[in-house]
């Protein structure tokens, strides 16, 4: 994820930018760059790569100013390379931005019909030349950002420079995080506290909509129309190893719950509800690959069982025949792959070897070939046709969340779109489901105000050596994905079966030293479900349920519960999982293990 920092004071600049950078990185990055206000002019300097390229750069071409502003930047619209790191300069202004604006195709035509020309692909790239044409009317600093923020819709954090200000930074916040951090006759703007607390421990926290003017001794703080408002300045206990974390423990938990924005974030700019359309980039609408004969979908680990939903999802709204295989099965399988196939390879990473592989397999079929990438511009992206990025921002916990849930938003979208196009849904069906889709981030926070209470649960299973995960339809993948996070930062065994099989084997082994952990919100396989149960308590089974809000029935069946919201399936596997992935997490702190970093395994498998 994109980290900001600003300095304003007696200062150099430069250092305090480039500590503040550090102390950034561990969020993940693929570019940055620095700029600052020296004798009535701009200078930067940006470098592709790790901080260290920018720190040899300025090695050769050294720079010097009091106000400045730096940027690590995490790709999203436009590959990683120099031209694209920010900050983006226009004029007599640089901006650092963080988040995506959403209407910068329909800026970016305007701007062009008035002679503008732009020198990388960014979306930020655009806010620049929009302040400085606002400035050219006004030559009022605050008041151009305040005028061109008015026209942009999206997501930011902005930090912004101008020569004709060399004393003054201009800060913007809408649904990304910015503070300013308060110090003795200098001040600071960061998206993130761990950028600044060497500095200061007294800071404001932006809200959406806040332009704040930052100077060395004075912070004023308005509105986007200009009126002022008052944000109180707040002491900050956390040590900077905390502040990493956000004051999480570990960044698994972090990223569990940040899950709520990284599904706004993939959702942003892709859901037209009001049409019942679901907007995507053109690369991928070129692909039309609601008209292949079948989709192949690929993946390993987490993104096998976002796959696996996805075949569910695809099958059940699109109509589209789907197969899913693991990708290190799949290439040594001779698979069956004609021109007439769409091809889809899931992952994270964008660099997993044996997912890699398949995709140029399929090419030499020639196959139509779609990413699900978190990664941009990795291998995956690269080599294929076009790629729908998840927004999950850099996940640093080896096991995988906000990655997973993503994929899985990425997907039931991709789902709802193949149906339109095939005309397999109605209008008023994908308005609905989109609606229902919308609500998601909310039923998500809900969820994971819970986690006490999984706390309390996990507490009463610590003895257990291994867990049963039952689940049906588009639980079963749920299910799995429990499983795989149970075993991967706990070391105990756990399975998944799908409820329906559980009398085909597993059922021998129920007896009151195996928890069996059951998804079985209310929906159409729910009455099988309770059948199924039933079996399990008839054995002795202790169950763990996850259950509609106020289903008495299954409760009762359950030593502990835990509720969802009585929702539209579709939304079911997003708030189920969340308790899944707490379980395991608080099983595993409660042991004592090393969570984010679990024994033997790797964040990205480049090898076979
Ligand atoms: C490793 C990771 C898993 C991940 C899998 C696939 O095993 O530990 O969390 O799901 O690789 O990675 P990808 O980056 O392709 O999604």
């Amino acid at each position: 994820m994109c980290g900001i920092i600003g300095y304003v004071g007696p200062r150099d600049s430069v250092p305090i930018l480039l500590s503040g950078l550090s102390r950034l990185a561990y969020r993940g990055y693929d570019s940055a760059g620095i700029a600052v206000c020296h004798e009535g002019d701009i200078d930067c300097r940006r470098a592709h790569g790790k901080l260290e390229n920018l720190i040899e750069r300025l090695k050769h071409d050294p720079m010097r100013g009091r106000t400045g502003i730096g940027h690590t930047r995490w790709a999203t619209h436009g590959r990683p390379s120099e031209s694209n790191a920010h900050p983006q300069r226009f004029g007599k202004f640089a901006i650092v931005h963080n988040g995506i604006i959403e209407n910068f195709l329909d800026l970016r035509e305007e701007l062009r019909a008035h002679g503008h020309e732009f020198v990388s692909e960014t979306d930020t790239e655009i806010v620049a030349h929009l302040i400085s044409d606002c400035y050219d009317a006004t030559h009022d600093f605050a008041g151009a950002v305040r005028m061109a923020l008015r026209r942009v819709r999206g997501s930011y954090a902005i930090v912004a420079l101008c020569s004709d200000f060399p004393d003054e930074l201009v800060a913007a916040r809408n649904q990304c995080p910015l503070l300013v951090a308060v110090g003795e006759g200098e001040n600071f703007a960061a998206s993130d506290l761990a950028a600044v607390l060497a500095h200061s421990r007294q800071a404001i926290f932006l809200e959406d909509g806040d332009i704040a003017q930052i100077r060395a001794s004075s912070v004023v703080i308005t509105d986007l129309s200009g009126e002022h408002v008052e944000r109180k300045i707040q002491s900050i206990e956390w040590d900077i190893s905390a502040a990493e974390k956000q004051g999480y423990p570990h960044y698994m938990l972090k990223e569990i719950h940040e899950q709520p924005q990284k599904i706004t974030d993939t959702f942003r700019g892709r859901m037209l509800e009001a049409e019942g359309e679901v907007n995507l980039d053109e690369n991928i609408e070129k692909l039309h690959l609601e008209t292949c004969r079948r989709l192949q979908i690929v993946a390993c680990g987490t993104s096998y069982h976002a796959a696996l939903l996805g075949k569910y999802l695809i099958e059940q709204y699109a109509r589209i025949p789907v197969d899913v295989d693991v990708a290190s099965e799949y290439r040594y399988r001779q698979p069956i792959i004609t021109p007439d196939d769409g091809f889809i390879a899931i992952s994270q990473s964008g660099e997993t070897a044996d997912t890699y592989a398949c995709l140029k397999l399929a090419r030499q079929h020639g196959a139509k070939i779609l990413a699900i990438c978190n990664v941009m511009d990795s291998s995956i992206p690269r080599a294929a046709d076009a790629t729908f990025y998840t927004r999950a921002d850099p996940e640093i916990g080896v096991a995988s969340t906000k990655a997973f849930t993503t994929q899985l938003a990425s997907l039931t979208l991709l789902a709802i779109h193949f149906a339109r196009r095939k005309n397999a849904i109605d209008v008023a069906t994908a308005q609905r489901l989109l609606r229902a889709l919308r609500a998601v981030p909310q039923q998500m926070e809900r969820v994971l105000e819970q986690s006490d209470h999984v706390r309390a649960c996990a507490q009463k299973l610590l003895r257990a050596n291994s867990f049963l995960f039952l689940g049906r339809n588009l639980h079963y993948p749920i299910a799995l994905e429990g499983a795989l996070k149970l075993k991967e930062i706990t070391y105990i065994h756990a399975e998944a079966y799908p409820s329906g099989e559980m009398k085909h084997g597993p059922i021998a082994l129920i007896d009151d030293r195996l928890p069996v952990i059951v998804i079985a919100p209310k929906n159409p396989t729910y009455e099988k479900t309770l059948s199924n149960l039933q079996e399990v308590k008839a054995r002795g089974g202790r169950i763990i349920g996850i259950v509609t809000q106020d289903d008495d029935r299954l409760t009762r069946v359950c030593e502990s519960a835990f509720p969802i919201e009585d929702c539209e399936e579709i939304v079911q596997p997003f708030l189920s999982v969340l308790y899944l992935q707490l379980l395991a997490y608080h099983l595993a702190d409660l042991l004592g293990n090393d969570i984010d970093q679990p024994r033997n395994l790797a964040k990205s498998v480049t090898v076979e």
